[in-house]
């Protein structure tokens, strides 16, 4: 028989709700493309138009607002492209898909907490004639920590400059609102909330211009050619009505990653959880095991039956530090060393438990003779 598993990886991806599922199943059998204009066509738009309902409820926000896309990354892509090709300020912990979709953009700094220095995205916009954009996450992937991004809005605003919010990792962990946030741009992603894998959204406020990325079709009121995913956003849209539940569940998740927390750290005096000095997502930890390689603890807790991530395993293929920390001042040596465990609704006390257990052997059995003996390169 094989073992129990426990899957502590939410961030990278997290497990499709059977609502989703059943939705989907029911909408893949039907055919229709929702830009043809038979009944066949037009029952494939009905269900479409619904779905962007649904997530346009979800950002606070109506139907014209929602621009379907094939996830996060695209999202982020179209929002940085779309608006400005220049004059761009970002987070130094933003995603790499916004990172390399505006490499010269200019780099806001972090604190040692992970949080964004608002009085330096205020000099690196007071030094731009005309900025036009700001891209600030409203949580980190890899630490949890959550954005001012309310305040990095107003900045942005004061200079002429738009706001737009990778929000992929905040549903159904923070309320969210567009307006509240004082977004004029919004970034979200289905595979992150029990919806699929390829489906996203960008949600754009009244008002502001975007131009295509895609074009050829008038998909998306002419701002995403392609044909939709129908029975992808079916799925993402039953994902964004279910979201609100998942915010209920915050409490427990954060009862559990508090306890994972104490107990690895009372098990191992030296390892940090980094970021916990900010205000974080309930569900994410960051944390490390001196002088084990993340990439081995990984490795060892998968064969425990527990999965997790080394620190941006969410970029896959990514080797070397997370430039998360690297921008969080922590020391490459430790940085390293950082695993990310991030639960989701279906998490139990008894993954926790099997977590804290293989964490814990695994930290003993390598206490004598790992990299802690030998001298820190720094
Ligand atoms: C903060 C953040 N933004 C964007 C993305 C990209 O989303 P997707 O996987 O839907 O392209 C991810 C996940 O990988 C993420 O964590």
């Amino acid at each position: 028989m094989s073992p129990p598993l426990s899957y502590l990886d939410y961030n990278a991806e997290a497990p499709l709700k059977p609502a989703v599922a059943e939705a989907m199943a029911a909408a893949s059998g039907r055919v229709g493309n929702p830009s043809s204009v038979h009944r066949f066509g037009r029952l494939a738009r009905r269900a479409l138009e619904d779905a962007r309902a649904q997530v346009g409820a979800l950002a606070g926000t109506g139907l014209t607002n929602v621009i379907f896309t094939s996830g996060g990354t695209e999202a982020n892509n179209l929002a940085l492209a779309g608006t400005a090709r220049r004059q761009r300020v970002v987070s130094a912990v933003e995603h790499d898909s916004v990172l390399a979709a505006a490499p010269d953009a200019t780099t806001v700094a972090v604190g040692s907490d992970g949080v964004i220095d608002v009085a330096a995205l205020e000099a690196a916009l007071a030094a731009d004639p005309a900025p036009a954009l700001v891209s600030i996450m409203l949580a980190n992937n890899e630490t949890g920590v959550i954005q001012p991004v309310a305040a990095a809005a107003e900045r942005a605003h004061a200079h002429g400059a738009l706001l737009h919010c990778d929000a992929v990792q905040g549903v159904g962990r923070i309320p969210l609102s567009l307006h509240d946030l004082g977004a004029d741009l919004m970034s979200l992603s289905a595979h992150k909330m029990g919806g699929p894998q390829g489906a996203g959204a960008l949600v754009v406020r009244d008002g502001v211009d975007l131009s295509a990325m895609l074009h050829g079709g008038r998909q998306e009121a002419g701002r995403r050619a392609g044909s939709e995913n129908v029975a992808a956003l079916i799925g993402f849209g039953v994902a964004a009505d279910l979201a609100a539940d998942d915010l209920k569940n915050c409490e427990r998740m954060s009862g559990l990653r508090d306890r994972i927390e104490a107990e690895l750290t009372a098990a191992a005096p030296d390892a940090r959880v980094l970021g916990d000095a900010a205000p974080r997502l309930a569900n994410t930890t960051c944390i490390t095991m001196p002088g084990v390689a993340a990439e081995t603890q990984v490795m060892a807790l998968d064969l425990a039956g527990v999965a997790v991530s080394s620190g941006a395993a969410c970029s896959s293929g990514k080797v070397g530090p997370s430039h998360v920390l690297a921008a969080m001042a922590v020391e490459p040596a430790v940085a390293v060393c950082a695993v990310r465990i991030s639960l989701g609704w279906d998490s139990t006390k008894a993954d926790a438990d099997r977590l804290i257990e293989a964490w814990t052997a695994l930290y003993r059995r390598t206490g004598r003779n790992d990299l802690r003996r030998r001298p820190s390169t720094g």
